[in-house]
């Protein structure tokens, strides 16, 4: 069984500054995964390509790359992060859950790793035009990719209240759920909630607590956490994912997922449960590997990551 506690990794590029996006539990994942040095690796979850340059730098020429995002921006930003590595890099706007047939076009039929770090970089989080986060105002969008249809303001602006009230117990987990729902709904009235602020302003008046930056989990954390899961259908990609997952695997082949939050987490540990009795995987992580305390310091990200490994047999 491995050891719960793992270090945080930070590396500098060139003689630049230490890089601001620190791969979640990269030094973990580098001390459990094989992969040879003309392996194919597919990171679904390419993002600013941290774990994708870590690595790549052991790859050589022969080796492969196959990098997957829904984020043009961030594609732009991996690209020039991971030009200078030996092996060949090829990065795909695409969904993760139509990782099969977009694979199969590139001509790979089998690969030795595929990475999912799920959620959402810190820079798009941040990023006024993605709307995801409380602790500014912004339009209330949450879509990772503009192609999608629905933003989470046509959600919040159109669904009745039972509705919503589901959604945000499903998704969200938020036992105030009903309460919280029936204030958008009272306040839907007034007008349209258009933006981020408003959306928190809200949930905050329902719940009774202020959110602002000194409250330790602000009020609004697990309704936007429900409408961003219900937006870019984040549980149903994953499900996508896992099914698709072992016909890519060569035989000892692996997979990793990342998780930051129970839902997601869950999803993969059944799935992990049941191809392992129908003697598909391994599993390598009995337990969750989570981060050590100097990596939580360093990256406050990495607090709530679940790491689980599994090994195509
Ligand atoms: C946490 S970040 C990955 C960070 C990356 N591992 C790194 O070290 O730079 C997650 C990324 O997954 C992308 N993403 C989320 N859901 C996706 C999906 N269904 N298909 C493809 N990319 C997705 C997000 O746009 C984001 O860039």
């Amino acid at each position: 069984m491995l050891g719960k506690a793992c270090c945080v990794i930070s590396f500098m590029e060139g003689n630049g500054p230490t890089v601001e996006h620190i791969p979640v539990l990269g030094e973990c994942l580098a001390g459990q995964v094989r992969l040879p040095v003309d392996g194919v690796m597919v990171d679904v979850t390419v993002g600013h390509g941290g774990h994708s340059l870590l690595f790549g730098k052991t790859l050589g020429p022969a080796g492969i790359i196959v990098g997957f995002d829904l984020d043009t921006n961030v594609i732009r930003r991996a690209r020039i992060r991971l030009e200078n590595l030996a092996c060949k890099v090829i990065l795909i706007h695409s969904n993760f859950a139509e990782i099969s047939d977009q694979v199969g076009k590139l001509g790979i039929k089998q690969v030795d790793f595929i990475l999912a770090d799920l959620g959402m970089c810190s820079a798009q989080i941040l990023d006024a035009e993605k709307g995801l986060s409380f602790q500014s105002n912004m339009p209330l969008d949450m879509r990772i990719d503009k192609r999608i249809k629905r933003t989470a303001a046509d959600i919040i602006n159109s669904a009745d209240e039972k509705a919503l009230a589901d959604l945000i117990y499903r998704f969200g987990q938020d036992r105030a759920s009903r309460r919280i729902a029936r204030f958008i709904a009272t306040r839907r009235r007034r007008g349209r909630i258009e933006t981020t602020g408003e959306l928190a302003a809200v949930v905050c008046k329902a719940l009774g607590r202020p959110g602002g930056r000194r409250s330790r989990i602000h009020p609004a954390t697990r309704t936007f956490q429900a409408l961003r899961i219900a937006v870019n259908d984040e549980l149903g990609n994953l499900e996508k994912l896992l099914i698709s997952a072992p016909s890519l695997l060569k035989r000892n082949g692996q997979l990793a997922v990342i998780s930051f939050h129970s839902l997601e987490d869950r999803l993969v540990k059944k799935n992990f449960r049941e191809n392992e009795k129908a003697n598909v995987y391994r599993i390598i992580t009995r337990k969750p590997i989570v981060a050590s305390r100097e990596e939580v310091l360093q990256n406050r990200r990495s607090r709530s990551a679940k790491l689980r490994i599994a090994q195509r047999r």
